[in-house]
């Protein structure tokens, strides 16, 4: 496996996180059950990366793993 992550998608995944609850966003892109880690990094130097949910909100997660704020969308894709 290379060390560049694979592109999911060139766009974010918006999801309706939950206070108090934890997600673990995939950070190798070969996960099945985008944007979250479904154990496909494997083998690889990649792994999730945990975000917290603090409170009740939408939030964009980033699908390119590209971008300059790791599990959060900063507007990177766009260059891709
Ligand atoms: Fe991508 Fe786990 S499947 S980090
Ligand atoms: Fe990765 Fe936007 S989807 S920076």
């Amino acid at each position: 496996m290379s060390d560049a992550p694979k592109i999911a998608q060139k766009a974010p995944y918006p999801v309706e996180v939950e206070a108090g609850k934890n997600y673990f966003w995939c950070s190798c892109g070969q996960s099945a059950n985008q944007p979250f880690c479904d154990g496909s990094h494997k083998g690889s130097d990649f792994a999730p990366v945990k975000f917290e949910a603090t409170e009740d909100k939408r939030v964009f997660f980033c699908g390119c793993k590209n971008g300059g704020n790791g599990v959060l969308c900063d507007g990177s894709h766009k260059a891709l």
